[in-house]
């Protein structure tokens, strides 16, 4: 690692609709709007950024496969793959990253098959209910982490 860590952020499935999505539950920011919030915050944290979304599971995986070597951590919110993808998991747990799981609402308040998480398991953390600003308190525990 270098003395400024490179961080990848994945967004899951349905992620590209934040801001018109449900917004009483996922808020008004959109995805765009987050991830320069944390593109600015990197800047301060003095951390490089990669954010990436995808729809599909296995460009989500190929993605955090490509990961290993290049990458010092990742930052993700897996989205519904959260409570269904044992491969995804498997993908994060291969590369022996620091993998902190965001989730913009609180999942555990909500219905009770989004109280499992296959990612939980092999994450440093997990923030869930503080909306987008989960990921940024994320992102500063990653990078924390990272450095220590
Ligand atoms: C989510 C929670 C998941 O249960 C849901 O499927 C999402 C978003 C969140 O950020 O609160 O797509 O990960």
């Amino acid at each position: 690692m270098s003395d400024s860590p490179a961080i990848l952020v994945i967004h899951g499935p349905n992620l590209n609709l934040l801001g018109t999505r449900e917004p009483e539950i996922y808020g008004h920011a959109t995805l765009a709007d987050i991830d320069a919030r944390l593109a600015a915050e990197a800047k301060e944290l003095g951390c490089e950024l990669e954010s990436f979304q995808s729809n599909h599971e296995g460009e989500l995986i190929d993605r955090i496969q490509a990961a290993m070597g290049p990458v010092d951590g990742i930052l993700i919110n897996p989205g519904g793959l959260t409570h269904s993808s044992v491969s995804l998991r498997d993908a994060l747990g291969a590369t022996s990253l620091p993998v902190i799981e965001v989730h913009l609402s609180n999942v555990f308040a909500r219905e009770s098959f989004r109280h499992q998480s296959f990612v939980s398991g092999i994450a440093l953390g997990v923030i869930s209910g503080l909306g987008a600003r989960g990921y940024s308190v994320g992102l500063e525990a990653l990078v924390a982490h990272i450095r220590e």
